[in-house]
């Protein structure tokens, strides 16, 4: 076993663990980023793709706006239908200004790895056997071995646990500490890529008596669709002329048609809102969906792990500085108010949008959905929520 010595260690290399290692390296602290599954594999998993404007800011303020300015689509606002009726919200309006963008997360972890790797950082794929321990100390210790077979120690000033929700840091968490809450939730999202130009100018939410669908989008050419389906759907119960039929018949509207092409991608993912504190114990810190998890409903699954990293690459500058640990106290309080601010907007969507109840269900989020298209002060709360409730505040912007 080779035993080395670095500032953070960090398990995960999705889009919380590359960006916390960007991070921390423009402040000058150094890390080792170890993750089990491949570079191409990391690179080619098919994720959200929708980022609040502070998300987008801290980006292009670290160096990372480059192919984000190119190929990004920014959008003022969103459609929401119900009652085959759309409905236009402006949020650049109702935010002052503030809109989302467009761009695959995917196409972030591309552009991380590229900038870490350009920059000689310790990326190591393919491992295997990963463990954290004597996290109760001030060094504690990551293992592993790399893809020749090769174990390594490395001792480490802090380990951070961004490997997801089924990764290995959470349940290295010690017994009885994190009080967990959960909810799953009766349905998920059928989702498709097609190679076929977007529909719509901007995202299109609707609930239709059949369940919800989404059309979102990657580029110019190449469209992104959501249907609501019974959480344990067989995909093979959805050849793809099934698919667009039933896309169609969610977002008629007189008027408008929904452009088909190939479907190069499919899958069903499941529904659930699930947040574990406190997310540090001793000098492990868990980040994104390896401390929670929200419904998809509103995209903010992406865009929370950004924000943890972006207060955690803060707090470990100054823990690797020897400047005290007020910054790591205060880590887990910190994220979990936008956590749960988010993972309330997300149910709240959620349930608006999804058809699950009995007809007292439907009559309330018919009503709900009447109110955010007609005052301004409902469509006002939704869209500060979308755009990113509190803004970001980063050291970089
Ligand atoms: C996308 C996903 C979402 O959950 C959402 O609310 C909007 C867009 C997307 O994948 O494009």
């Amino acid at each position: 076993m080779t035993t080395e010595r670095t500032q953070v260690g960090i398990v995960g290399a999705g889009p919380a663990g590359l960006l916390l290692s960007h991070l921390l390296a423009l402040r000058g602290v150094d890390s080792v980023l170890v993750e089990n599954r491949s570079r191409a594999y990391c690179e080619a998993r098919q994720r959200a793709g929708l980022l609040e404007d502070g998300t987008v800011k801290l980006l292009r303020a670290t160096g990372l706006g480059a192919r984000l300015d190119r190929e990004g689509l920014e959008h003022g606002g969103i459609y929401l239908q119900f009652a085959g009726e759309r409905h236009h919200l402006d949020f650049l309006g109702l935010t002052g200004g503030r809109a989302v963008t467009i761009y695959a997360q995917t196409e972030i972890v591309k552009d991380l790895i590229e900038a870490r790797t350009a920059a000689g950082a310790a990326l190591h794929f393919e491992v295997t056997g990963t463990e954290v321990a004597d996290l109760d100390t001030d060094r504690p210790v990551l293992r592993y071995t790399d893809a020749g077979g090769h174990r390594h120690q490395v001792v480490c000033d802090a380990i951070a646990g961004c490997d997801g929700f089924h990764g290995a840091c959470r349940p290295a968490m010690p017994d009885g500490l994190l009080q967990v809450v959960e909810r799953s939730y009766p349905f998920g999202w059928l989702g498709i890529l097609a190679e076929v130009p977007p529909s719509t100018d901007e995202l299109i939410y609707c609930r239709h008596p059949n369940g919800f669908a989404l059309h979102s989008m990657r580029s110019p050419q190449v469209s992104r669709l959501y249907l609501q389906v019974p959480a344990d759907e067989d995909i093979d119960e959805w050849p793809d002329d099934r698919i667009w039929a039933e896309l169609s018949t969610r977002f008629a509207v007189p008027g408008w048609e929904l452009k088909q092409g190939p479907v190069t991608e499919k899958s069903v993912t499941p529904m659930r809102s699930f947040v574990a504190a406190p997310m540090r114990a001793g000098r492990l810190f868990l980040a994104g969906d390896a401390a929670h998890i929200v419904p998809p409903t509103g995209a903010k699954g992406l865009n929370l792990a950004v924000a943890d990293v972006t207060v955690l690459a803060d707090a470990l500058t100054e823990l690797a500085r020897g400047r005290g640990t007020a910054a790591a106290d205060a880590y887990s309080d910190a994220c979990l108010e936008r956590v749960w601010r988010a993972s309330h907007f997300s149910w709240w969507m959620t349930t608006m949008l999804h058809v699950a109840g009995d007809a007292m269900d439907e009559q309330l989020m018919q009503s709900q959905l009447r109110y955010v298209t007609t005052s301004r002060a409902a469509a006002t709360s939704l869209a500060e929520n979308y755009v990113g409730y509190p803004p970001l505040k980063s050291h970089f912007i």
